[in-house]
């Protein structure tokens, strides 16, 4: 297993469609078996193949409290097939805009269909933070971020605040 660089926004493959998985190979197993090293490595609840520069159908998620077991879900092809209709915000984060957060609302409850590691069809039905991390995952298949729920005005200073510390992070390499 290896960890993988994690692409930040603005790169252009963050805001690309992620495309369906013909098979499960060996090659998909190992790429979501680094994907899931990489997740844990830095800290996140989720990943996406977008994230990692690949742009497949591929999720890794285990949203699993501190003392809980590990709950890893590796995702191949995932669809949401039902959600609840009532909603639910919760702050957000994402590991390709770091350290920012924000509300966001999503479907309090939804159901995801999938293909598991092994090539067989998966149903989770899940609701609290593993069912906005499901949502927010798929997302990220479409090109979506979850600063693209937030308002314009929301948006930009989330962003404006993003570049800030890149500037200051960059100014603080320089003088080490
Ligand atoms: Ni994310």
């Amino acid at each position: 297993m290896s960890i993988l660089p994690v692409l930040e926004i603005p790169n252009p493959i963050l805001t690309q469609q992620a495309q369906p998985v013909a098979a499960v190979t060996p090659d998909i197993q190992k790429l979501l078996s680094d994907m899931l090293e990489t997740m844990y490595f830095t800290n996140g609840v989720g990943l996406a193949g977008n994230q990692v520069g690949i742009l497949k159908r591929v999720v890794v998620i285990d949203c699993a409290g501190e003392g809980e077991a590990p709950d890893p879900l590796k995702m191949v092809n995932p669809e949401i097939i039902w959600k609840s209709e009532e909603t639910l915000c919760r702050s957000e984060g994402c590991l390709s805009i770091p350290r920012e957060y924000a509300d966001v609302e999503r479907h309090a409850c939804v159901t995801v269909r999938y293909t598991d590691e092994n090539g067989q069809i998966q149903e989770r039905t899940a609701d609290g933070l593993l069912g906005v991390a499901i949502q927010h995952e798929l997302d990220h298949l479409e090109g979506v971020l979850f600063i693209d729920h937030l308002s314009a005005l929301k948006r930009q200073r989330l962003l404006k605040h993003l570049e800030k510390r890149r500037r200051k992070q960059a100014r603080d390499a320089g003088q080490a």
